[in-house]
């Protein structure tokens, strides 16, 4: 599988000409890492510029940070996952812990939107992890469980599922590599225990929160991570680079 490193701008940066700036620079690094897949999760309103301007090449993709669940309709404000298709994005991230926590996404909202980016042929980045003080095991289990009711197994190879711990995010502390490691395996016993072993060893799974140049290696070799979902490093054009020349050989 190859690695992958997901960029989530979240509503950054601030103009189109600092975003197109900063896509720009990412470009170049993915030019020097072909193994690596690096995905582009930007705000809808500059997927376009990006991709018309043959921006995309073999590594590089583009993602949207949310979609609705219905294709089209009255739903003042939202954005389909056939829209996102439409502007080439190849991701979508699904579930994100602030829209949970400022959205209210409940986990029946995120299963409708996990099966309209599958039909839509986007690949869902589904984020799970517990807040502060919660029971890893318990939330992160519910969380999947709810997640992918429905889906069926042939489709677990298109689903990229991100661990955030929520205490983690930010300017939190991040997660130590071997707890990263047990979550890790916990979702894949989770995915077992849902489907089979085929299914949980076709699921991508990835680490997200706080992640910088200094720890980024570690998730991916200690924790056996499949990847990263990277917030505020990924603003900084140079701090990604390092994060992906560090994660290069393993
Ligand atoms: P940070 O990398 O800024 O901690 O953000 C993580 C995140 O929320 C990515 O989705």
């Amino acid at each position: 599988m190859k690695k992958i490193i997901i960029a989530n701008w979240k509503m950054n940066p601030g103009t189109l000409i600092e975003a197109k700036e900063l896509f720009d620079s990412l470009k170049e690094i993915s030019r020097e890492f072909r193994e690596t897949e690096i995905i582009i999760c930007a705000p809808f309103v500059w997927l376009e510029n990006f991709s018309s301007q043959g921006g995309l090449k073999r590594g590089l993709s583009l993602g949207g940070q949310n979609c609705h669940w219905e294709s089209h309709g009255a739903f003042t404000g939202e954005i389909s996952a056939s829209m996102l298709a439409d502007l080439k994005a190849g991701y979508v991230i699904i579930g994100h812990s602030e829209r949970r926590q400022y959205l209210g996404e409940n986990d029946l909202i995120i299963n409708a939107k996990i099966k309209a980016a599958l039909k839509a042929k986007i690949k869902p980045i589904v984020c799970v992890g517990e807040r502060q003080n919660e029971e890893m095991h318990l939330v992160v289990e519910d969380q999947i469980r709810s997640a992918l009711n429905g889906i069926p197994a042939a489709q677990l190879k298109e689903i990229v599922i991100a661990y955030e711990p929520v205490w983690a995010i930010g300017p939190g502390d991040p997660c130590s590599p071997d707890n990263a490691l047990s979550a890790n395996l916990f979702i894949k016993k989770v995915l077992t225990k849902l489907y089979n072993r085929a299914g949980a060893e076709k699921t991508a799974i990835v680490y997200g929160g706080s992640v910088d140049r200094k720890n980024a290696a570690d998730y991916l070799s200690r924790s056996q991570m499949a990847g990263l979902l990277i917030g505020g490093a990924s603003l900084d054009a140079q701090e990604f680079g390092e994060i992906i020349k560090s994660v290069g050989n393993i």
